[in-house]
């Protein structure tokens, strides 16, 4: 730790620009593992040379938590010390003297690794998980994306308590050992860095599926699990299928393996891990049956395991330079793992609820940290711990990067991008720059290609630019002139900013809600349908020509790049774009708009009774959606669905969490009553939707039909109606599958209905031996709205329960954090007694599992916002963490950054 702390003892920040190639490279690297959890031995015998482009300087290697044995250098005892955590070795053979071999022998304590980083046990099988700094917990290494070897790794271990043996590649040699042990020998072909190492063992089972690619190769597909989970690797296997095909049909990319495995975990700090040949996943991204998952679930496991797959490419073929590059993999997979769940869907409706699904997460989530203390740049400059940047700004608004990308290259111009960069980069590490780069050159004449260097401060510049959009129409001209003002707020580290490249994709309708026609000033073409401009100054006019009267335009349809629109929408026009803008986005939009500027004015009216706060306008265009035959139930589901109490909050500049809870809540109840016939009607048509499959279509339907059943007992909750919550109560108990089960569980529980007990504890003895289950059982009480304080103290009781464990990530999560995050209305409590929950649940957490616990820590990143006196509260809470003496440099980060500037 010495070399990471500066004289206070304070964390020290790597900063971008101090970026240097290493002073060696590593060729090959051999390990031979004898795995016991209380002790393991790792030989690591290592092929080392200079590298000639850097200065000489002495070898620097990196550890954690590891008892060093042995060090030898061309098999004679070397002399080396320790630096903090660093394994120094001077007098190191030159340039010229070429290569040597480094061995070191190490011990480690997986038993004992609760922080799930490095060699640790889960339900008495090894797994590792190495990304980003994980694998010097497990030898000494040279830890860095930009230093790739080739890896041959020797298993070995007591054959009964662990049979199966794997690390990533090729199994070349497996056989027995004296004493019941037995090894096995795997040899990855390709160069790695060490990030993707990876091993595991067990007793594990697999499903197995031979496929045969395009080129008439033969792959092995493996989904290992634990023995009685083995019904529920069927949807795993059939993602992990349909992704190798898509890869290979969209982008040529093929399988480059004999052998591809995916193993399940269900001790795991994130969702899953792109390990060469061997994907590591959290059980909750592997395991379904439709007696145990929801359709989220499913949906869920299909983007992971594509997800991962697609790494394999980009990540694992090509590389990070360093972690400042991380979206270079991250933005760019999450990118095609939704484009791959899109180009699954049947028909443009089911692809246009997935772009609305992935929105709502940009802006729920990544618009907020975009606007608080940790906001940072798609490439960031500093870090002081890297696990905390693994974002959403990262993840998603990286992806919206290279989703602007494609826009303005177009699909096929991007495909070629693709192959451009792959060609130019396979087998290196790169940046950012190197990836915009060769998809603009392999599109010279794109929009792109002209303004690639400014386009680029989509990775430098932090923050959400905010389109300020304003119409005017000119009746003597026939023409409509749209200004648009481009803006961005300061962030941490950047106080000004320069203008973006924005393109915006855009419609005309008239008032009645046709297309129009679309003619800019000065060009000859007409088009019809959408068009992208493209927007690089601070400020831009475009004029319309040849228009009869005031169009209704439809900006930013497709949510064609991450920004903020303002414009002074009428109710009127947003009521004419709900019912029939032909862009399924936009019309979603609209509904959205419409709601959230009836919650505003809720919120902002004086008076404490602020009901009724939706309009007839408003609750009649909800019904024509509802009654529309021609919308489909998954879009209905979203429509009906009011923007949620944080991007409420996001528009506010103070925020009464309380009063934002109270409004929305005001307005579920409205449309409960108002559309409580329509509800009965919703119900009675899309329950029943046959033998259980996961398609968009009938999940769709489960989802309205869940989201009618909770608005009727609901309504019930008011009227007092005893109806709908036993026909709840009997179809939570005759559910044929977990959506429809969960859905009728929720509807009591949130309705808050004295049903609810009984059902829960039912649903708990059904599933007691379903961990992932247990997980939803304990999330749904701690996430459930608050009646008169009731949830904290609930939400203790859940962490005295017997099935309750901190140390259990998805656990902790389920309980912890579904209150924290996901709870508004019940966390923000006036007496603080939430905050100092939260405050001794980090520091708990902490002492376990430093990665988990700063997450939790983001819970408050929104505190200077706050009204009193939930403000003051929140400070003194975060303050009270960041005084804890020995706090991980994670959870220290979080709560510094947090406390700055305010
Ligand atoms: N690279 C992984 C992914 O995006 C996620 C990941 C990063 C991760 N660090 C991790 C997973 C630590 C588990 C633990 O797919
Ligand atoms: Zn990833």
């Amino acid at each position: 730790m010495l070399l990471q702390r500066d004289a206070q003892g304070q964390p020290i920040a790597i900063r971008r620009e101090d970026y240097a190639a290493p002073a060696f490279w590593i060729d090959t690297v051999d390990l031979t593992f004898d795995l016991d959890p209380a002790k393991t031995r790792v030989l690591n015998r290592m092929q080392l040379r200079r590298n000639p482009d850097a200065p000489a300087q002495p070898l620097r290697l990196d550890g954690d938590e590891l008892n060093l044995a042995r060090v030898l250098v061309n098999g004679q005892g070397a002399s080396f010390r320790m630096e903090g955590d660093q394994l120094v070795l001077d007098g190191l053979p030159s340039a010229e003297e070429g290569a040597f071999e480094l061995e070191i022998f190490t011990t480690c304590c997986p038993i004992k690794n609760t922080k799930l980083m490095g060699l640790f046990v889960s339900e008495d099988t090894f797994f590792t998980q190495c990304e980003a700094e994980g694998f010097r917990r497990i030898t000494y290494f040279l830890d860095r994306p930009d230093v790739m070897a080739m890896y041959t790794v020797t298993l070995r271990a007591n054959k009964a308590a662990y049979p199966v043996l794997l690390s990533n590649g090729n199994l070349v040699e497996q056989g027995e050992l004296p004493e019941g042990r037995h090894f096995a020998k795997w040899v990855d072909p390709f160069r790695k860095p060490c990030y993707l190492f990876a091993l595991v063992a067990g007793k594990l089972v697999a499903r197995e599926q031979r496929i045969t690619a395009r080129n008439g190769k033969e792959h092995l597909l493996q989904v290992y699990v634990r023995a009685g989970d083995l019904d529920k690797t069927e949807h795993a296997m059939n993602s992990l299928v349909n992704s190798v095909l898509w890869d290979e049909a969209r982008f040529g990319l093929p399988l480059d393996l004999d052998r591809f495995m995916i193993v399940a975990t269900s001790d795991f700090n994130m969702g899953a891990m792109e390990n060469k040949g061997l994907n590591i996943f959290n059980t909750k991204y592997v395991l379904a049956n439709q007696a145990t998952a929801t359709d989220a679930d499913y949906s869920n496991i299909e983007s992971v395991v594509g997800h991962e797959y697609f790494h394999n490419w980009s990540g694992d073929r090509v590389t990070c330079r360093d972690w400042f590059q991380l979206s270079l993999k991250e933005g760019l997979t999450v990118f095609r793992d939704q484009e791959f769940s899109q180009d699954l869907c049947a028909d443009a409706s089911a692809r246009a609820v997935k772009r609305i699904e992935d929105v709502r997460v940009l802006r729920t989530a990544q618009f907020p940290e975009d606007a608080g203390p940790m906001a940072h740049p798609v490439r960031p400059d500093s870090y002081i711990e890297i696990s905390n940047f693994y974002t959403v700004t990262i993840y998603e608004k990286g992806a919206e990067v290279v989703r602007m990308m494609q826009t303005l290259v177009g699909r096929k111009g991007f495909e070629k991008g693709i192959t451009l960069y792959f060609e130019r980069h396979d087998g290196q590490a790169v940046t950012c720059d190197d990836f915009a780069q060769a998809i603009a050159d392999a599109n010279p004449d794109s929009e792109l290609s002209r303004l690639l260097p400014q386009f680029k401060r989509w990775y430098s510049q932090a923050g959400t630019p905010r389109l300020a959009a304003h119409g005017v129409y000119d009746a003597q001209n026939r023409s409509y002139t749209l200004s648009i003002v481009q803006s961005c707020p300061p962030t941490p580290g950047q106080a000004t900013k320069e203008p973006f490249v924005i393109p915006v994709n855009i419609g005309l309708l008239d008032a009645s809600g046709r297309e129009l026609p679309m003619q800019l000033e000065g060009e000859e073409r007409i088009t019809h349908g959408t068009r992208t401009l493209v927007l690089s100054r601070a400020g831009e006019q475009i004029t319309f020509v040849g228009l009869d009267a005031e169009p209704v335009p439809s900006i930013l349809r497709g949510f064609s790049a991450p920004v903020i629109l303002d414009f002074e929408y009428t109710d009127a026009q947003l009521l004419t774009l709900l019912a029939n803008d032909p862009d399924p986005f936009n019309r979603w939009e609209a509904g959205q708009r419409l709601g959230l500027r009836a919650a505003l004015q809720g919120i902002a009216a004086l008076a404490t009774d602020i009901t009724p706060v939706l309009n007839d306008a408003y609750i009649d265009a909800m019904r024509s959606v509802l009654r529309n035959p021609k919308l489909d139930a998954a879009f209905k589901e979203l429509v009906l669905t009011l923007p949620s109490e944080t991007y409420i909050a996001e528009q506010l500049d103070v925020v009464d969490p309380q009063r934002v809870h109270l409004v929305r809540d005001a307005m579920r109840a409205q449309l409960a009553s108002a559309l409580f016939s329509d509800w009965q009607q919703v119900y009675e048509e899309n329950h029943d939707t046959g033998a259980y499959t996961p398609d968009p279509t009938s999940s769709g339907r489960r989802a309205l039909a869940g989201m009618a059943l909770n608005f009727l007992c609901l309504a019930a909750r008011s009227s007092g109606d005893t109806v709908w919550p036993g026909k709840t109560l009997q179809r939570f108990k005759d559910a044929g599958n977990m959506t429809d089960r969960f859905n009728a569980l929720n509807a009591l529980v949130s309705s808050g209905h004295t049903l609810a007990a009984q059902a829960l504890a039912r649903f708990h003895a059904i599933f007691k031996d379903e961990a992932l289950v247990i997980d939803k059982w304990f999330s749904l009480q701690a996430g459930a709205p608050d009646r008169g304080g009731d949830i904290l103290p609930l939400v203790k009781q859940l962490m005295k329960h017997p099935d309750f464990s901190i140390k259990n990530p998805n656990r902790a999560r389920s309980v912890i954090f579904s209150y924290c995050s996901a709870n508004p209305g019940a966390f923000h409590r006036p007496d603080a007694a939430g905050y100092v929950f939260w405050s001794e649940r980090v520091i708990e957490l902490d002492a376990i599992n430093p990665q988990v616990a700063a997450r939790l820590a983001r819970a408050l990143d929104r505190w200077s916002k706050l009204a009193e006196p939930y403000r003051s509260a929140a400070r003194e809470a975060i303050a009270r963490v960041a005084a804890k003496p020995d706090l991980s440099k994670d959870t220290h980060e979080v709560v510094t950054r947090a406390l700055a500037g305010n």
